[in-house]
């Protein structure tokens, strides 16, 4: 399990394994748009403030994964112990 701070929402949550931090999220009433839940369509990016995403998505570059500003909330999940998120 990781923790998951929606910054702007004022909401930490614990994301169990085999729970994608998008339904984490909207269990806690934060709302963010997902379409196809894969890592293909994009939607659901996420700008990211602080900790190291674990990218399991088929939409970023190397470039962006690197950067570890942004990623896809719907299946990727989190490297570090904690990830704040800009929602
Ligand atoms: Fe499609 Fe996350 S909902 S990439």
């Amino acid at each position: 399990p990781f923790e998951v701070t929606a910054e702007q929402s004022g909401v930490t949550i614990t994301v169990e394994p085999g729970q994608s931090i998008l339904h984490a999220l909207d269990e806690a009433g934060v709302m963010v748009f997902s379409s196809c839940e894969e890592g293909i369509c994009g939607t659901c990016e996420t700008r990211v403030i602080a900790g190291t995403p674990d990218h399991r998505d088929s939409v970023l570059t190397e470039r962006d994964r690197e950067s570890g500003d942004v990623m896809m909330i719907c299946c990727s999940r989190a490297r570090s112990e904690s990830l704040v998120l800009d929602i």
